[in-house]
């Protein structure tokens, strides 16, 4: 495995994710497994074959084999992740009859010739410290007329703050953490005009039902998340044009962040051979 960032220059992913699979049911998977038919509602899960690259807490992987792939392979660089992604398709295998292979491995790492019918990264290539490299990696993974899909952040005139506040956050103390989240917590109050606790849990109810997430783990996540890099929809377009993919489907426009900071989500289908 390439070690492209020292692990204190990255943010630990794995406890968070370890913490929001205890939280996890029948709801959140269910809530998973039709986002994924949302974002792709033409594609024929039964028999497919699929990648899920930095799977986290494995909601999606599972996804994948509820909705009948014969076969799903996870990979994520935090071994935190991996046990935690191990553990939830374990837990669930009475659900689904595919296979399944969960391995700790890096996205910039070379691709030993493997090819899916479905490649999917959602929120991870921006934080591998080479967003370029990591979606031209993803693209190597995906069989002839085979799907990437992926989310990534968007670019806004915010992102340098926003990559020294996750570089100042991974590197101070537990204490300057919580502080932080509490301030990001009563900014997005202020700013999403949420001052009665029934709105407040509307939210949170909202939040939860767009891919089963929690909004306090994606707290963490965004105020932490380094490397952190972003990307407009139009750079997305140049570089997947560039290396042989065409556009089914994308959502730009669709984020409850803050000051417009958000992931935009992407279906490409390879066109070449
Ligand atoms: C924001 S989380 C997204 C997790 C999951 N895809 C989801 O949608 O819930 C980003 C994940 O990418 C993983 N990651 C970061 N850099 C990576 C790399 N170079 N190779 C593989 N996984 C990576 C992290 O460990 C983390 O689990």
């Amino acid at each position: 495995m390439s070690a492209n960032n020292s692990s204190k220059n990255r943010f630990e992913f794995g406890e968070n994710w370890r913490s929001f699979v205890s939280k996890v049911g029948d709801e959140q998977i269910n809530l998973a497994v039709s986002k994924l038919q949302e974002l792709i509602p033409n594609f024929s899960f039964a028999n497919k074959s699929a990648l899920d690259i930095g799977c986290g807490s494995g909601i999606h992987s599972l996804a994948f084999l509820k909705l009948g792939c014969r076969h799903v392979e996870s990979f994520d660089y935090d071994p935190i992740c991996v046990q935690t992604t191990q553990t939830l398709l374990s837990l669930y295998s009475k659900d689904f009859h595919g296979d399944f292979h969960v391995r700790r491995f890096d996205v910039l790492a070379e691709n030993k010739g493997e090819k899916f019918d479905v490649v999917y990264s959602w929120g991870v290539l921006h934080h591998t410290g080479n967003l370029d490299l990591a979606l031209r990696k993803s693209a190597e993974y995906v069989d002839k007329d085979g799907l990437l899909v992926f989310a990534l952040y968007r670019k806004t005139v915010f992102c340098r703050f926003w990559k020294i506040e996750k570089y100042l956050y991974c590197h101070s103390p537990k204490s300057i953490k919580l502080l932080a989240q509490s301030m990001y917590i009563g900014a997005f109050i202020v700013r999403h005009k949420l001052f009665s606790i029934s709105k407040y849990k509307r939210f949170l109810a909202q939040y939860h039902e767009q891919r089963g997430m929690d909004f306090y783990t994606d707290v963490k996540d965004w105020l932490g998340g380094y490397p952190y890099e972003s990307i407009s929809p139009m750079e997305v377009s140049e570089l997947m044009h560039d290396i042989g993919f065409e556009e089914v489907f994308s959502v730009t426009e669709n984020s409850l962040g803050l000051f417009g900071s958000g992931c935009d989500e992407y279906v490409y289908k390879r066109i070449d051979s």
